[in-house]
């Protein structure tokens, strides 16, 4: 470890950076996307049904239904699961907004529960609490690739009859007990945008165990097309958000490499977690045991400025950067202060359908969720890109933060 902290003019200890550009492809994909080329299959064609089924397989669910992105497959999922208008879907505070554009999109509205105090995912008991007579689900998002408790969650549905849906979209190859997330709920929803573990560009994958929870949500993505013609009443409304065989032929390729590249980024996250352990002031977020397999979308951790000889977040983290760590702090505000949150529905600013059909549209302008607001500002962030590193990069990675610590006083 060299002496003099980088920020300072120091060396530092990560002076070629750490992650290879992303997305990777290689030759398989080049092969892929001129076979579709050549095909003349530029549209919904054989591969798309090809990587429905692979992926579905994947993550040990029946069915799948690609789509254009993550939203429009949570969109499908909940109507899928046929919640809509007048109904509420409990969700967590502490994700992407494209969670609560897809329950919106369902013509649902959200609820939210507060996350875990040392979780990135919802708590168990905040969920059961925010419950109310108009709730109809459950919307997990397993964060980063961490699975969220889904006995606990499940019993909790049971116990008040509501179905739950998951927010897979960081879920690419990781489980809980064993058995792929997106396949525990009745609906679940994967996002292949460009800066995920497994990408297209942008694109998107439903899955379900259900087959009527399958017929409907193709309707949704597939111009009111039922996946299996067996919709009873035949065509439903639906918009046309397939996704095209250019993007599901990089998909099949994508999907060789994702099971490796997850047990590197087990492996980093592992090393990564024993050596924040030992550094007072950090401490790396919680997993599950029944979290069997983690994909590691983002590594997240907690950081303590009381115990980090007052050093803000901010400052630690100018530093880790200045030694070549890409860290960042997340996000800087819960969901429910996003704009489209904080208007007065009631004054006719536009909003989302769901709640112009409501005297009482709820009003998120108030709300507080301790945890949620903490994480967003205690939080770091580092990408799967990072994850990926060789052990030796790994290890420049583990001593840039020991650096920093060590030379914490100096940053004050
Ligand atoms: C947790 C989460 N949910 C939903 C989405 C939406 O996915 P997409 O951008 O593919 O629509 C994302 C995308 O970043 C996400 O991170």
């Amino acid at each position: 470890m060299s002496g003099r902290l980088a920020l300072f003019g120091g060396k530092p200890e990560l002076a070629q950076g750490i992650a290879d550009p992303w997305p990777q492809f290689d030759q398989t994909e080049e092969t892929m996307l001129l076979e579709v080329l050549r095909s003349r299959n530029w549209n919904h064609g054989p591969m798309c049904l090809e990587f429905e089924e692979k992926f579905a397989h994947f993550q040990d669910a029946a069915y799948g239904v690609v789509c254009n992105g993550g939203t429009n497959a949570l969109e499908a999922a909940c109507r899928g699961a046929e919640i809509g208008i007048g109904d509420e879907v409990i969700t967590s505070p502490y994700t992407f907004h494209g969670t609560c554009m897809g329950i919106l999109a369902a013509g649902a509205t959200v609820t939210f529960a507060d996350i875990a105090p040392n979780s990135d995912n919802m708590d168990p008991d905040a969920i059961e609490a925010a419950i109310t007579p108009r709730t109809k689900a459950i919307m997990v998002v397993h964060f980063g690739g961490l699975a969220c408790d889904m006995r606990r969650i499940q019993s909790i549905a049971d116990r008040h009859d509501l179905v739950v849906l998951e927010d897979a979209c960081h879920g690419w190859g990781a489980a809980y007990m064993e058995k792929g997330l997106g396949s525990w709920g009745l609906a679940s929803g994967f996002s292949f945008q460009r800066s995920k573990n497994m990408t297209c560009g942008e694109g998107g994958i439903a899955l379900t165990n259900d087959e009527d929870v399958a017929d409907r949500m193709n309707c949704v993505i597939n111009s009111g097309r039922p996946r299996f013609d067996r919709a009873p009443e035949g065509l439903r409304w639906g918009g046309n958000h397939r996704m095209t065989d250019f993007a599901a032929a990089i998909l099949l390729c994508q999907l060789k490499r994702v099971r490796k590249q997850t047990d590197i980024r087990e492996q980093n996250a592992a090393m990564l977690t024993r050596t924040l352990s030992r550094i007072d002031g950090i401490e790396p977020v919680d997993r599950l045991q029944e979290a069997t397999r983690a994909s590691w979308h983002i590594y997240s951790a907690r950081y303590e400025p009381e115990e980090f000889d007052g050093v803000s977040r901010e400052r630690f983290l100018q530093a880790l950067r200045a030694e070549g760590v890409p860290a960042g702090g997340g996000y800087t505000e819960p969901v429910y202060r996003n704009p489209i949150f904080q208007n007065d529905w009631k004054a006719g600013s536009y909003r989302p359908f769901a709640w112009t059909t409501m005297d009482d549209a709820p009003d998120y302008r108030q709300l507080r969720l301790p945890n949620a607001e903490k994480a967003c500002k205690d939080r770091i962030w580092l990408s799967q890109t990072v994850l990926l590193a060789s052990e030796a990069k790994m290890t420049e990675l583990c001593r840039a933060f020991e650096k920093v610590r060590t030379h914490a006083a100096d940053l004050r």
